[in-house]
């Protein structure tokens, strides 16, 4: 099958590029094949709810043979060494990667059947998600570690006073605390009573924090399993009953169960999710949260408590941790971050990159071989190719490495994150534990352009980029996949004031 006739978009991008990149080529002598097969399983089925992890190709279980082949070494991947073993199926010459005809464009968003579209149900859901009243004790919503202007992830890593996790030197508040996000105090909480404080052995009466990142909820619509490891699959089921409600398609509704009784995220120790809805029918809507935008605030003053806006949205005024799922995700899958500089150049408008941008992107593609595993036009694995799950590789140490398992070298892969909207999450800290290597992008691509400690991915490998190539690579990272609307909190990324954040300045 030639790259031309696969027929979805996506794939056809994720072939050009292992086209592009002859490190791929060499290192997996079928990297269409790879393409190919998930393109005959997506033909009759769409990709499976636990996507390659059984049979998984990449390089990660055997790294030693697959990568340490006799010229992959030291030598800059470019356009014109097309592997061999595919060049017969493939355009001799590649195309400019300024040929933006050969990029597919973003994704049309795709809800569930059990969950269509509806703009109550999405409005539902954003008042739930800037809700603090979801936590147990009133301090902690999803938007606390998710905000638009951060990239979608948390910035309070980077305000003065913040403390994480302790990290491998069993202190909290130095250097090596991994980036995570600060949740609810340590409390208990039985049926119907009000939530009591506990002590808590590590963060005392203040809030508990975890050892990864919070990740970015823009796009994310498009994963189709969730966390840096991806414990989260694509089924809905019903946490009370574990009946199976929506079967494909439900990571966003699936994820969107957890926090609410997680002990370390907004949920007291003994609280369950019956307890949750109970409390949610009974509040009203935002209470807590100020400076509404018109949506949130015509939704609020319509109604008394939020039991009669499920009872709009879902016909009766029951509130089911199913319902609430739903809401959420359906607001989720609004947060579509579409306008980027990059999007709007794929839109036509040569001048919406600017030439350090345009260079970028050509070494985010050919030389620097990012889009290998962080595929176009998501700019993160859409889990088709192989499982999406990577490690990166720079030091060995245990920073990069699963926080929950020191030492344990197994398993130390994380999902191929999206670079969209990164520049907005530099400042508090990159990767799963915003740690290593360094903070910033510059950071990152410094230690990108190193040889990797270990062979771990047929994509990554010694760049030889020049300082100026960095510099060009970092501007792209950071602006061309920045949507203004998010960096700015404008519609659809518009959102209230937490409680939490105090009054306005
Ligand atoms: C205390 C901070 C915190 C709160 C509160 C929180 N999250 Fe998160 N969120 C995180 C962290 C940290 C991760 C990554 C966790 C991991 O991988 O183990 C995450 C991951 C996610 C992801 C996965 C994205 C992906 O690409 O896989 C989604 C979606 C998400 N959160 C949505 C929500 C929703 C919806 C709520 C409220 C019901 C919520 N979060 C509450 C911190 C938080
Ligand atoms: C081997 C596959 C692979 C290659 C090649 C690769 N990445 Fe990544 N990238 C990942 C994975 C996996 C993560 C998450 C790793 C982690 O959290 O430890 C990541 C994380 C990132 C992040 C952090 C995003 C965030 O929100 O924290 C950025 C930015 C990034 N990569 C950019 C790049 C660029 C630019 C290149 C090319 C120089 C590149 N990547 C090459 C797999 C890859």
């Amino acid at each position: 099958m030639s790259v031309q006739v696969l027929r979805d978009g996506t794939l056809r991008a994720v072939a050009l590029l292992y086209a592009l990149c002859s490190a791929c080529g060499e290192a997996n002598p079928s990297p269409i094949g790879d393409a190919e097969s998930a393109a005959g399983a997506q033909a009759v089925d769409p990709p499976s709810a636990d996507p390659g992890k059984a049979e998984d190709t990449d390089a990660s279980d055997e790294p030693a043979e697959k990568v340490s082949g006799p010229d992959t070494g030291g030598t800059a991947p470019t356009v014109t060494e097309a592997p061999s073993e595919t060049s017969t199926e493939m355009p001799t010459e590649a195309p400019s990667v300024l040929d933006r005809t050969q990029w597919p464009a973003y994704p049309e968003v795709v809800f569930p059947p059990e969950n269509p579209y509806g703009e109550d149900k999405a409005v539902l859901g954003k008042l739930l998600f800037w809700d603090e009243q979801l936590s147990s004790n009133d301090t902690v919503a999803c938007g606390t570690c998710h905000r638009p202007a951060a990239g979608g992830s948390d910035p309070r890593p980077a305000e003065p006073g913040y403390m994480g996790h302790p990290g491998a030197d069993g202190l909290r508040g130095t250097e090596d605390d991994p980036k995570g996000s600060p949740g609810i105090a340590a409390c208990m909480e039985v049926p119907d009573g009000a939530p009591m404080p506990l002590m808590d052995e590590v963060f005392n009466d203040g809030p508990r924090v975890g050892r990864r990142r919070s990740m970015t909820v823009l796009d994310a619509m498009f994963w189709n399993s969730m966390f840096w490891d991806g414990r989260v699959d694509d089924v809905l089921r019903d946490p009370i009953t574990n009946e199976v409600i929506i079967p494909k398609g439900a990571a966003l509704e699936a994820q969107a169960l957890a926090p609410v009784v997680n002990t370390a995220e907004m949920a007291c120790e003994g609280r369950q999710w019956d307890m949750a809805a109970r409390k949610i029918a009974a509040a009203r809507p935002l209470a807590l949260a100020s400076e509404l935008p018109a949506d949130l605030l015509e939704a609020q003053q319509s109604v008394a408590t939020y039991s009669e806006l499920f009872e709009k949205v879902f016909g009766d005024a029951e509130v089911t941790p199913v319902r609430v799922a739903m809401a959420i995700a359906t607001y989720e899958r609004t947060l579509v971050a579409n306008q980027t500089p990059w999007d709007l150049w794929h839109a036509g408008d040569d001048d919406a990159m600017s030439e350090q941008e345009k260079r970028g992107f050509d070494l985010f593609v050919v030389k620097g071989a990012c889009s290998c595993c962080h595929s176009l036009p998501l700019f993160g694995l859409p889990a088709l190719v192989d499982d999406g799950f990577h490690e990166i590789s720079w030091d060995g140490g245990g920073a990069e490495m699963g926080m929950d398992r020191p030492g344990n070298y197994t398993d130390p892969t994380f999902r191929t994150v999206t670079v969209r909207n990164a520049g907005l999450r530099e400042a508090a800290g990159l990767l799963h534990d915003g740690l290593a290597p360094g903070h910033t992008l510059d950071d990152l691509m410094a230690a990108y352009n190193e040889e990797p400690v270990r062979d771990v991915h047929m994509c990554r490998r010694a760049l030889e980029l020049t300082d100026q190539e960095l510099e060009d690579l970092v501007a792209f990272s950071r602006n061309a996949l920045t949507d203004p609307r998010a960096k700015s909190e404008q519609a659809p990324f518009d959102r209230p004031r937490l409680a939490s954040e105090g009054p306005q300045p």
